[in-house]
């Protein structure tokens, strides 16, 4: 019986689009699902959808649709987070949303089974609310008064409300994480105990009646469960628990694992185990605490506008490089800065340069100098091999103690060290130079493009997690079919047959323009600002009024452009010559060249202030303005020059 592991990510509000920091949570996941399976474990990987709530109520409200058609929208819809996993290429085994009506009845259910216990009871919830994290607080927990999750304002909240005994639990919980290594990284233990436990805990608010969109308290209608209660208990009722939809609760419950970003820690690590011991359940093993990826040093979220669209990656660059680099690039458990150059960087680097190339050159090197099969006739050099030899056959071992920590970041890095060494050891042995005496080194050419093929096989065995379609394809490459692939073939040195046969196949990862990328993404990212803005902005209107009198003295008149021309040494001043029908001649200039080219105004009947006091504009003398409609449109400014009939004669007065 192969042994079982359960690993979950959270499950995502799909409240907006999910942008680059869920798909690092879901790669990350799928990376030691994949890991695990390899490994010959039996996985169970879960993610899915967290539907109900006040913000996803508030949303649907905003687009004048229900809620479930708003989330069915985001979930299911064109590049939603279906479309996501799968574009990710993300190997779930199951998905759960919160909707499901197997999970709604299992968590009316569990709601009953506290409350039957007495841990749930009924109460009057006075303090905080923050709407955007569906979380209440005390007035002692909140940060310079505001959210101490999201530092958004709070308001004030009171209402009649089911409450959970989490306060009963304080003891136990504090054991679970001082004593054993439940919470991982162990820095987040500090963080739970001292801000959370140490000040005590109070009992938690569980069911709400300002918003319907939620699982209904069965026993007491108008009475909704709070969204954390319904969302943490997915990771068992996608088991079926308390339900019949699905039958592996034995079988995977208690999870191995369940990764989470570090905001929502709280939850899992303090309120999860609690109702667990509620209802006397197995603990889940782990909870990790990944960090976030920051932009520009901050958390990125839709409302800053400053979210990166994995979708566009990957369309750029490719699914597997995206993943590689969100894994490879930051330590899992701390923040990192994603950047565009970052990105690029690391692509060009580790893969274009070290692991693609070493690919390239040994495919066409075995190519070139054996016509794609290498002869079994070899000649090993002991001095030359073993630095490279002992580095190779000792990868699996040095990677896996740093998978098993989810250390994703050094177990890249142990992998990396390897190809490097191999691109090094091609320098060293100089196949060129070999190949110039076939007769001679012609089997110690091919032991040294053996040694490479080897060294390739097994890092890309151990790669398979991280990339998995750029692994098939390397495998085809170097001549490596199904028994080559495996976690066991991993571990020793030499499972590929001597007489190896290659097939040049595509590059793999091709060297990207870094300043071309990067002025692209700029030009993206600009468009996409502009397209994020209020579709016109206009002047609010003037409040003060204007008496009558006064209005009337402005004297408009429609004027002809006789002539009309940039003014010399200004980008932005064109000089007009109007027929203001006074017969002589009228120069106004306005600065509206950036509109405007001035041959297209000749002819055009104008609106004109005539009674202003004349004013030098660049040593010219302007005699009154011309009339402009303007607004902003995305975030440009735009001016239209206030053109009337041509009928009107010159010097008609507007009033
Ligand atoms: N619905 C809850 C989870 C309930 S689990 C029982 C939730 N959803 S979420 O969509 O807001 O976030 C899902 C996950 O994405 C969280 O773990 C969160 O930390 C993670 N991330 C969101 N933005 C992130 C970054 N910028 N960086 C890394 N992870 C981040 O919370």
């Amino acid at each position: 019986m192969p042994e079982k592991f359960y690993i979950t990510t959270p499950i995502y509000y799909p409240s907006d689009k999910l942008h680059i920091g869920h798909t690092y949570c879901t790669v990350a996941t799928d990376a030691m699902a994949r890991y695990k399976r390899l490994k010959g474990y039996e996985v169970m990987f879960l993610t899915g959808t967290d539907e109900h709530g006040q913000k996803i109520e508030d949303k649907a409200g905003e687009a004048g649709v229900t809620p479930k058609e708003y989330v069915d929208r985001i979930v299911e819809g064109e590049k939603g987070v279906l479309d996501l996993w799968k574009l990710m290429n993300i190997s779930n085994d199951r998905f759960i949303r919160t909707t499901d009506s197997y999970h709604v009845s299992a968590i009316q259910k569990i709601f009953k089974a506290m409350y039957d216990k007495g841990d749930i009871y009924k109460g009057k919830y006075v303090g905080k609310y923050c709407k955007p994290c569906e979380s209440f607080w005390t007035e002692s927990q909140l940060v310079d008064g505001k959210c101490p999750d999201c530092g958004r304002e709070v308001q004030d909240a009171e209402e009649e409300a089911y409450f959970f005994r989490l306060s009963k639990y304080a003891d136990q919980v504090r054991d679970l994480l001082e004593n054993t290594d439940f919470l991982e990284p162990r820095s987040r233990v500090h963080e739970m105990v001292n801000n959370f436990i140490k000040p005590g805990l109070e009992d938690l608010c569980v069911s709400r009646t300002s918003f319907t969109w939620g699982v209904p308290v069965d026993f007491d209608p108008g009475h909704v469960v709070y969204v954390w209660i319904d969302a943490l208990f997915n990771y068992m009722t996608a088991l079926g628990f308390m339900n019949g939809e699905h039958h592996d609760l034995e079988k995977f419950w208690p999870a191995d694992v369940h990764f989470v970003g570090k905001e929502i820690v709280r939850f899992h690590s303090i309120i999860w185990p609690a109702m667990l011991m509620s209802l006397d359940l197995p603990l889940p093993k782990k909870v990790y605490g990944h960090g976030w990826l920051l932009l520009d040093g901050g958390k990125m979220s839709k409302s800053k506008g400053n979210v990166v669209d994995p979708y566009l990656l990957a369309q750029r660059f490719g699914v597997d490089a995206l993943r590689f680099f969100l894994l490879r690039s930051f330590p899992f458990g701390s923040d990192g800065n994603f950047s565009n150059e970052l990105l690029i960087q690391t692509i060009n680097t580790d893969l274009a340069n070290d692991l693609g190339n070493l690919v390239s050159r040994t495919v066409s090197m075995v190519e070139k100098y054996f016509g794609s099969a290498l002869p079994a006739d070899q000649r090993v050099d002991d001095t030359l091999d073993k630095p490279l030899v002992d580095m190779g056959s000792s990868l699996r071992d040095r990677y896996e103690a740093q998978m098993e920590k989810y250390q994703f970041q050094n177990a890249l890095e142990e992998i990396f060290k390897v190809v490097q060494r191999a691109n090094k050891y091609i320098d060293e042995n100089a196949p060129w130079a070999l190949a110039k005496d076939m007769e001679q080194s012609g089997p110690r050419l091919a032991r040294v493009l053996y040694n490479l093929l080897e060294t390739i096989r097994l890092c890309a065995v151990l790669l398979t997690p991280f990339m998995p379609e750029s692994c098939e394809k390397i495998f085809l490459q170097i001549g490596a079919g199904a028994p080559l692939q495996t976690w066991d073939s991993a571990g020793t040195w030499g499972a590929l047959p001597a007489g190896a046969a290659t097939v040049r196949g595509e590059n793999l990862f091709p060297r990207i323009d870094v300043e071309k990328e990067l002025a692209e993404l700029e030009e993206i990212a600009a468009q996409a600002k502009k397209a994020a803005l209020p579709a016109i902005e206009l002047e609010p209107l003037t409040t003060e009024s204007v008496d009558f009198d006064t209005f009337c003295k402005s004297d408009l008149r429609a004027v002809k452009v006789k002539a009309c021309e940039a003014v010399k040494k200004s980008d932005k001043l064109l000089k007009f010559t109007l027929d203001d029908g006074t017969g002589t001649d009228r120069q106004i200039l306005s600065g509206i060249h950036k509109f405007y080219e001035p041959e297209e105004l000749v002819g055009k009947t104008l609106v004109a202030i005539v009674n202003l006091p004349p004013r030098k504009m660049m040593g010219q003398e302007s005699q009154g303005m011309l009339l402009s409609a303007v607004h902003t449109k995305q975030g440009e400014e735009k001016l239209h020059l206030i053109m009337v009939d041509d009928a009107i004669p010159a010097g008609a007065k507007l009033c």
